[in-house]
């Protein structure tokens, strides 16, 4: 991909695809939920299609009618065995939720993944499982492909996380599904609770008591009707192209604003970014709004503790911003991001250091010394779909042409990514 940065700014109303963790979760709660459950808004992209491919493949039926999802639940019980390993490509956020399920079922299972995920760490959610009496096994404890068999009995577990993680939360709630006796979870730091609400949502029995998670003996999940909200992490990348490129003004429509997800939204806020939210409203127990962002001259910030997990998959757009901005911008406690599709930090560090950014990796984090502009560059995406997005951003910020290598990983999550930017690009 070839993005020259010409003075170009970002006007008018944007609106950006469906929520990435809420179509995952919409399709694995539809499946195991009683009756129909119709999404809207659904997101198609590489990774929401290996979610249904893994359901349709243990007997559900999961239909696409005017851009509408239908899927027919089975019920807690009424999955089949897969006849084919269960291939949930790059995406982890599939594979560890779907090991929560998969671990209550009473046939074996395997899961397998592409190179980047196989890569990626699972003992985080093998250990919660077995504490719970699941049998599960990775290479080494700890590497897909996994391979998950039928246990007598699960008991609730009281958790307390090592790690703050959505996912590894997500596969425990699932599993209490399928367990005897209550379940309480004990977060590190509060992350994404779209499993959590959307279980309510279906009917199940769950509470929060001061940060402390608890789901008890859930008999059934009702099939219900899902608006899925658009993606706040997709809606982040226009979000930084506004607050740096000069004269900018954009509205982003209907974006999901659940807590869990907008650390990135205070952090550029404390930058002194223009962002005001409006027309607040709530779908299936999500907070939604539009956003409206203008150019702004930024300054640095230092960033850390709980706020990450609220922005953690926008730390490479952050990074964008921060090497914009006024001064030095020191990012910690995000040692995830080693852990994700490539290691982001290694990546955003590689790629913007191409195009004359001072910037450093610490061991849990980021130093970024910003600066007036940027340098046009051959930039590569590392095959990971949020430092693509991250770069084409920094490109436009280019005084000329910068080259954007294996750019099409943007499928993962945000197909027709280009298109949208373009169509939001004016050029002076
Ligand atoms: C996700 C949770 C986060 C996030 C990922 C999606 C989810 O991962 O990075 O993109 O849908 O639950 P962790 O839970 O590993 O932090």
């Amino acid at each position: 991909m070839i993005i020259e940065g010409r003075n170009a700014c970002l006007k008018g109303e944007i609106v950006v695809p469906g929520d990435k963790s809420i179509s995952h979760r919409s399709i694995m709660i539809g499946s195991i939920a009683e009756g129909i459950t119709e999404i809207d808004n659904f997101l198609f992209s590489e990774d929401t299609w290996a979610t249904i491919d893994c359901f349709k493949n243990m007997g559900v039926n999961i239909t696409s009618k005017n851009g509408m999802i239908e899927v027919k639940g089975v019920g807690l019980n009424g999955l089949k065995p897969s006849q084919k390993p269960l291939y949930c490509g790059n995406s982890g956020t599939t594979m560890r939720l779907i090991s929560g399920i998969l671990i209550g079922q009473d046939f074996s299972s395997t899961l397998l993944g592409d190179d980047s995920l196989n890569k990626r760490p699972m003992k985080r959610i093998i250990e919660p499982l077995r504490k719970m009496g699941g049998l599960i096994e990775g290479i080494k404890d700890e590497y897909p492909p996994l391979q998950i068999h039928p246990t007598q009995i699960l008991s609730g577990i009281h958790y307390q996380m090592p790690i703050s993680s959505a996912q590894v939360k997500s596969a425990i709630l699932f599993a209490s599904l399928y367990s005897k006796g209550e379940t309480a979870i004990v977060e590190k730091a509060f992350s994404r609770d779209h499993t959590e609400r959307m279980l309510e949502y279906f009917g199940a029995n769950i509470n929060k008591k001061d940060s402390i998670i608890f789901i008890n003996d859930v008999q059934r999940l009702e099939g219900k009707r899902v608006f899925v909200p658009n993606d706040f992490s997709s809606a982040a990348y226009f979000i930084i192209a506004a607050l740096t490129l000069k004269n900018s003004q954009i509205k982003l429509k209907d974006v999901g604003l659940n807590d869990g997800r907008i650390g990135l939204l205070k952090v550029l806020k404390k930058m002194g970014g223009y962002i005001e939210v409006e027309n607040l409203k709530s779908f299936n127990n999500e907070l939604v709004g539009d956003i409206n962002v203008r150019y702004s001259k930024l300054k640095a910030v230092e960033v850390g503790g709980d706020i990450i997990s609220s922005l953690i998959d926008e730390i490479p757009a952050l990074a964008v911003a921060a090497s914009l901005a006024d001064g030095t911008t020191v990012i910690r406690n995000a040692e995830e991001l080693k852990y994700k599709e490539t290691n982001r930090l290694k990546a955003i560090r590689t790629e913007l250091r191409k195009m004359g950014v001072g910037i450093d990796e610490l061991d849990d984090g980021l130093i970024i010394e910003g600066r007036e502009s940027l340098k046009p560059a051959i930039l590569d995406s590392h095959m990971d779909h949020r430092i693509a997005m991250a770069l084409s951003i920094a490109a436009l910020n280019g005084k000329g042409k910068s080259q954007i290598n294996n750019a099409d990983c943007v499928n993962i999550s945000f197909p027709g990514f280009y298109q949208t930017l373009y169509n939001s690009l004016i050029f002076s």
